[in-house]
């Protein structure tokens, strides 16, 4: 097995003295949290990718790509320990490179995540064309969003976790958004087993931006099957329904009465082809859901996924008004991922926190417009643990934690 280089706990940043070696593959329990890096790949252009993998210390392990900012494998144990990949993705960089512009595995998206209707808005009077890759609409940032690129990337202190803080520069002009975007996005794993995300953006000119990680999870495991017996629970008593082309309609449509109310855990599948509109247009679910926020900006719980069988469980919370939940329903078998299996539809789910879609046209809804001299902050973070789903000695069948 090969070895790799491991900068230890919170002498991270800056440091290349106090450094061990562990397996590539060591098990992850019970350490004190670390972050190793690797190669991964050379791109068509010579330019290298690194792998990131932070390790929790209670579990959880996580690898990051400098392509993209890519979360290529999550590990996380079941309610017995054991650790299993919960995320969809491909085993090499070339099958990123070749195969992840429909699918956009675990990748960071920008400039704008979601949609632009027909590619345009307009700004401080001047209208912008940007590319269109879906339908008729812009979707993740254009032809080469940041899904696309190679970050900077550099292990950072956190308290009582690891940190990786990748830097991507966008040119004034690039995939025809205005304005230089300086952008870092820092993930960080805690000793609690969350992956913390965080966002930050300034730019030289007026413009938009909308920044996502678009991970897809299995809670049963990456390549086991479908996810409908997931149990999804959303903090949302509204969502925005869509045109034909998935595009918000502007309407903030209460949930209530409706296969979209998660208020309540419900199985991804129990409704997921009842005769709705809206599920027609998505071939599922492809909805942003409107956080129910106490206060704008402030970190709120956005979802919470139960899987039945391993007992996961995964939470994510964020201080983005809205969450795109996707239920995978365009994967069509073409692909195969990281252990070699191919994903069908519903394989994976993603829980895309976000502002709306479409939001530079639609001045109703918050606005994703940045000037020079603010910043763009955003914070979102998946938590990981497990409850127990074995029946009690009282012969009780399991319920859910809430
Ligand atoms: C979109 C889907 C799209 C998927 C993969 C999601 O964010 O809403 O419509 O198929 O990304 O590109």
């Amino acid at each position: 097995m090969r070895g790799v280089l491991a900068l230890t706990g919170a002498m991270v940043a800056g440091s290349a003295l106090a450094v061990s070696a562990l397996p590539a593959g060591a098990a992850p329990g019970g350490q004190a949290p670390s972050i190793t890096k690797e190669p991964f790949g050379t791109l068509p252009d010579g330019t290298k990718v690194d792998r990131y993998t932070l390790t929790s210390g209670q579990g959880v392990r996580v690898r990051i790509l400098t392509y993209g900012g890519i979360v290529q494998m999550l590990e996380s144990p079941d309610q017995h320990g054991r650790s299993t990949n919960v995320v969809l993705g491909f085993a090499t960089l070339k099958d990123y490179v070749d195969k992840n512009g429909g699918p956009y595995f675990g990748a960071l998206i920008g400039r704008y995540a979601n949609r632009i209707a027909q590619g345009r808005f307009t700004l401080d009077g001047k209208t912008y064309q940007l590319a269109v890759n879906n339908g008729p609409n812009s979707l993740h940032g254009g032809l080469k969003g940041f899904n696309t690129k190679v970050w900077k990337a550099r292990p950072v202190k956190t308290d009582g976790g690891v940190g990786l803080r990748l830097a991507y520069t966008s040119a004034d002009g690039e995939e025809n958004y205005p304005g230089t975007l300086t952008t870092t996005v820092t993930y960080t794993l805690t000793r609690g087993n969350e992956l913390r995300v965080g966002y930050h953006a300034t730019t030289d000119k007026a413009t938009v931006v909308n920044l996502t990680n678009h991970s897809y999870f299995n809670l049963a495991g990456e390549g086991t099957g479908d996810t409908y017996g997931h149990r999804m629970q959303i903090n949302a008593s509204r969502y925005t329904p869509v045109d034909d082309t998935l595009i918000p309609t502007g309407r903030l449509a209460p949930v209530k009465g409706t296969p979209f109310d998660f208020t309540r855990p419900h199985a991804i599948g129990e409704r997921i082809r009842a005769n709705d509109p809206q599920l027609l247009i998505g071939h599922g679910y492809d909805h942003n859901f409107v956080i129910d926020q106490d206060r704008p900006g402030r970190l709120t719980k956005a979802a919470r996924v139960t899987e039945p069988g391993s007992g996961r469980v995964l939470e994510v919370s964020t201080t983005e008004p809205g969450i795109q939940f996707y239920s995978g329903n365009f994967l069509d078998g073409s692909l195969i991922g990281t252990s070699g299996r191919a994903y069908r539809q519903g394989d994976g789910f993603a829980l895309e926190t976000q502002h709306y879609p479409d939001s530079p046209n639609h001045p109703s809804f918050p606005s994703t417009v940045l000037r020079p001299g603010q910043t763009f902050d955003s914070t979102t973070v998946y938590a990981f643990s497990t409850v127990s789903t074995q029946s009690r000695p009282s012969g009780l069948a399991w319920r859910l934690a809430r």
